[in-house]
């Protein structure tokens, strides 16, 4: 018993006192400290903590620190089971072994067996170098299991250190990745690499720093001031989550009244629909509580993705962001809310879609970027998607972004629209040009020809710029008054609760990537 407890003393210890106080310093917790914080208290059964590398070279032979480097093993979160591994920087900087691979493949192998979420905590300067070829093939063992995973169980990675070369691509084929501000770098070429390839000075801070993934590249769908708020963010957004593809999310405890009547929305749309507003104050006002998780909250702001629960059923909102480029869909607007309908796709999780899109960003760049392909990510993630699909339309939906949008034709279950609504191919202004493009170059005078703009454009406003047209075909259910829309959304979220839908057999799909 003296040499059991011992032993566990001295793993507990990971790379010694002074590593730890090193650590602590930095602003970082260590390994234990995070599973701690990040499981419900005296839930975690470790696994493998007297496990040790077998590295002979560079002097390897004599320094050995039980752990080797990760913890691993299984634990609760709010009573719900979730398997763990973190990385401990201070045992080798946390870099990857043959042996600590293995005790991380272990724990994804039972994840898997199991059905419950899988959290890597990230804290590691990359492949043990005297390892070699053995700790590369460590992460490849790694990418495996996390490709097989996907879709099957919910896996998030939390960064809290440093993630740099291969380390970056576990995280990246996971569902959610999760940054501490300052503290925590994500790059696949260092700051040193980056000078002497391309002669690029740039800090670690600017290159892979929470902000630049958080604004810049989107890497990361969750920033948290420090870690303690990214291991609350990653226990708020398991409420959301089943355990795995072959369950539903969990009913969450709901004091909301589902018939709560929300009456400033009927005023929320702008009399002139070129002024924008927040659909965020949508969004808050129609959620249980006001309560919302938002995903990838500064990227690509023209669209809108997170979770909410409507009477406590937990629904992915996708909404167009009429504040931030009139929300238009360009190409990173367009991948990001792909990438969360896929993701509740996967999982269960209906999907709710507020549609105020004027069309595709148009431009040069937008083209040369491929716009096209981007789009049809969108376009195609919803047409795949078989959980319930209810729309609103707020406002604009005009053209291609219209179809895409979880428009009815791509199987959307329930769309409504308020009386707001203008569903059309294009707006007033650019319809009436090309279709009286000759009629506009024959005036000579400039006030006849704004008459003539006026009168053409308030024509084409009564025929396309509301929602009855679309009623008439019954591209539309309904038509609700704004204060009525929670109601309306929990009362089809409960009327689909029991909906069945499939795609045909096939390998997979060609999805546009
Ligand atoms: N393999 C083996 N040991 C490693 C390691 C690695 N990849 N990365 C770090 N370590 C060890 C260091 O030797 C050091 O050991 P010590 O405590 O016995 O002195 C310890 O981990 C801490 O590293 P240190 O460099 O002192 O920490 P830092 O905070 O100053 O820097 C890094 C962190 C990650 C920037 C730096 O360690 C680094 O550049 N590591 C190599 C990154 C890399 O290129 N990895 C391969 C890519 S796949």
């Amino acid at each position: 018993m003296k040499r059991l407890l011992a032993k566990r003393e001295q793993a507990r210890l990971g790379g010694g006192e002074k590593r730890i106080t090193a650590q602590h310093n930095k602003g970082k917790m260590t390994a234990r400290e995070r599973v701690d914080l990040l499981l419900d208290e005296g839930s975690f059964e470790e696994y493998d903590m007297f496990v040790s590398h077998r590295t002979t070279d560079f002097g390897l032979g004599d320094e050995h620190y039980p752990s080797d480097g990760v913890i691993t093993g299984h634990g609760t979160i709010a009573g719900r089971l979730v398997y763990v591994f973190s990385q401990d920087f201070t045992v080798f900087g946390g870099s990857l072994s043959e042996t600590n691979a293995k005790k991380i493949c272990k724990v994804m192998d039972q994840a898997m067996k199991v059905g419950a979420p899988l959290i890597g905590i990230n804290d590691s300067g990359g492949a043990r170098i005297q390892e070699g070829v053995r700790s590369l093939a460590g992460y490849a063992s790694i990418f495996q299991r996390n490709i097989m995973a996907s879709g099957v169980i919910p896996q998030i990675s939390a960064i809290f250190g440093p993630c740099a070369g291969g380390a970056v691509y576990s995280p990246a084929l996971t569902d959610f990745i999760v940054m501490a501000e300052k503290t925590s770098y994500m790059f696949v070429t260092g700051p040193k690499v980056v000078k002497t390839v391309t002669g690029e000075t740039i800090t670690e801070e600017d290159l892979g720093g929470a902000s630049v993934h958080a604004t810049k590249s989107g890497v990361t769908h969750f920033v948290g001031a420090n870690e303690h708020e990214g291991i609350l963010l990653i226990k708020k957004l398991l409420s959301y989550l089943p355990q795995n593809n072959l369950e539903e999310p969990p009913l969450s405890f709901c004091d909301d009244p589902s018939d709560r009547l929300v009456d400033e929305l009927n005023t929320i749309i702008p009399e002139k629909p070129s002024i924008p507003y927040d659909v965020k104050d949508i969004i808050h006002a129609i959620a249980d509580n006001g309560e919302f998780l938002e995903v990838q909250r500064q990227y690509a702001r023209n669209i809108v993705t997170g979770f909410v629960t409507f009477s406590g059923i937990s629904t992915g909102i996708v909404a167009n962001q009429p504040n931030y480029l009139a929300g238009c869909l360009d190409n990173d607007a367009s991948r990001k809310a792909a990438r969360f309908v896929r993701f509740c796709d996967a999982f269960n999780i209906p999907i709710v879609t507020l549609v105020d899109v004027p069309g595709f960003l148009p431009g040069s760049a937008q083209e040369f970027n491929g716009i096209i392909t981007n789009g049809a990510k969108l376009l195609f993630a919803y047409g795949e998607a078989t959980v319930p699909k209810i729309t609103v339309i707020l406002r604009k939906a005009y053209g291609g972004a219209y179809c895409v949008m979880s428009s009815r034709h791509l199987r959307g279950d329930i769309n409504y629209a308020w009386p707001s609504a203008e569903i059309a191919v294009m707006g007033p202004t650019g319809a009436t040009e090309v279709l009286y493009n000759r009629d506009l170059k024959s005036f000579t005078s400039n006030e006849e020809r704004a008459a003539f703009v006026t009168e053409k454009e308030n024509e084409y406003r009564d025929k396309f710029a509301n929602p009855y047209e679309a009623a008439k075909y019954g591209y539309i259910d309904d038509i609700i008054e704004p204060r009525n829309t929670r109601f309306r959304i929990i009362r089809a979220l409960q009327t689909l609760a029991t909906k069945k839908d499939s795609n045909p057999l096939k390998k997979h799909s060609t999805l546009p990537l």
